[in-house]
């Protein structure tokens, strides 16, 4: 069976290394096998072709059974090994799944709660220390207030916290449906600015918009998200970007933008690979005390993403930041 041609068909269209094994005997190998095993494998006993001895038991014990191993094809490389007798168990059918991406991502789910309970755990712990020292008998009146004063704060810290999170999930729980609603990216940009006039005026900062008005900017989207994702970027330029903030509307290379681009100190080039990262901030102390939660810059890359857009971030310390959101054109 494994050596009729139709069968070899079958499994040369399978992308994951797949085997057929009679005994000792390596009957069929997938292109996927002989990449990771080696190509004149074939035809060969297979206590030649696999040295790792737990896989090896598995393969010659000719049962159905399944094996986590580590070190095929790569010291580090997870896989799951599933042996499957076929043919009347005269022969077994041998499958490499890949864990690596799994495990990347149960990874990352992982440092992901663990991450948001440590940005919650910081402001609950000072709210309970506060809490406590208040419910005291003889506190001043004056420390009784900046007390209450603090829990607030950081009460609305939470909750900042905790909206952001569940903005993200809910982008991430839309990413596969495309937005179709036809958003002109030149309003999106003036109802940015206007919402953003109240911080830009608590912190001196100037804000221009500059629309090109011979350019298509109209765009499929999502109106709403746009107009999140502009907010954060202005956010940014206006706490960690300098004294004047320009956001530009635009057409280039056959794409509509929308650029944010500040006068202020800049990101250091080793933080720019992960600074859209959930929680990821270059100064902590200067963006906690800022409000920042480290999430505006991860929900601006998912809302990108879900435009099918691409999102450009440069910065060079002393020269200012110019952060770009490019999209597929209507
Ligand atoms: N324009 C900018 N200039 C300098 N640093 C910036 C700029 N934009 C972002 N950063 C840095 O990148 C970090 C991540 O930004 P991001 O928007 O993801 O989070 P945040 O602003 O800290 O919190 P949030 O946006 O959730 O309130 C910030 O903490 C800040 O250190
Ligand atoms: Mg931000």
């Amino acid at each position: 069976m494994p050596s009729d041609p139709a069968h070899q068909d079958l499994l040369e269209a399978l992308d994951e290394p797949v085997l057929i094994l009679s005994g000792r005997k390596l009957r069929s190998a997938n292109a996927a096998a002989r990449r990771l095993l080696g190509r004149n494998i074939v035809g060969r006993d297979i206590r030649l072709v696999i040295r790792h001895p737990q896989v090896l038991e598995l393969l010659l014990a000719g049962k159905n059974a399944d094996l986590a191993a580590v070190g095929i094809g790569g010291a580090e490389r997870p896989w799951t090994i599933q042996m499957r007798p076929v043919d009347g168990d005269s022969a077994c059918l041998v499958r490499f799944v890949d864990r690596s991406e799994s495990i990347a991502a149960e990874r990352m789910r992982v440092d992901f709660v663990a991450n948001a309970s440590h940005e919650l755990r910081t402001p609950l712990a000072t709210i309970s220390g506060y809490a406590e020292t208040l419910a005291e008998p003889d506190v001043p009146p004056e420390l009784r207030q900046k007390f209450a004063a603090t829990i607030s704060g950081e009460a609305a810290r939470m909750q900042h916290i905790i909206e952001d999170l569940m903005s993200l999930s809910r982008i991430e729980a839309s990413r596969f449906i495309t937005p179709d609603e036809r958003c002109e990216l030149a309003t999106v940009a003036r109802q940015g600015v206007d919402q953003i006039e109240p911080l830009a005026e608590r912190k001196s900062c100037d804000v221009q918009l500059e629309v090109d008005v011979s350019a298509k900017t109209s765009v499929a989207g999502d109106h709403v998200q746009l107009l999140q994702a502009v907010d954060n970027l202005l956010s940014n330029a206006i706490r960690y970007g300098g004294t004047k903030v320009l956001l530009s509307v635009g057409v280039e290379f056959g794409r509509p933008y929308l650029r944010v681009k500040d006068n202020g100190p800049g990101i250091p080039a080793v933080h720019l690979p992960r600074i859209t990262e959930r929680f990821y901030r270059v100064d902590e102390g200067r963006s906690r005390g800022g409000g920042g939660t480290g999430l505006g810059l991860a929900i601006v890359k998912h809302i990108v993403e879900r435009h099918r857009g691409t999102l450009d971030i440069r910065s060079r310390p002393g020269e200012g930041t110019t952060v770009t959101i490019s999209l597929p054109p209507a």
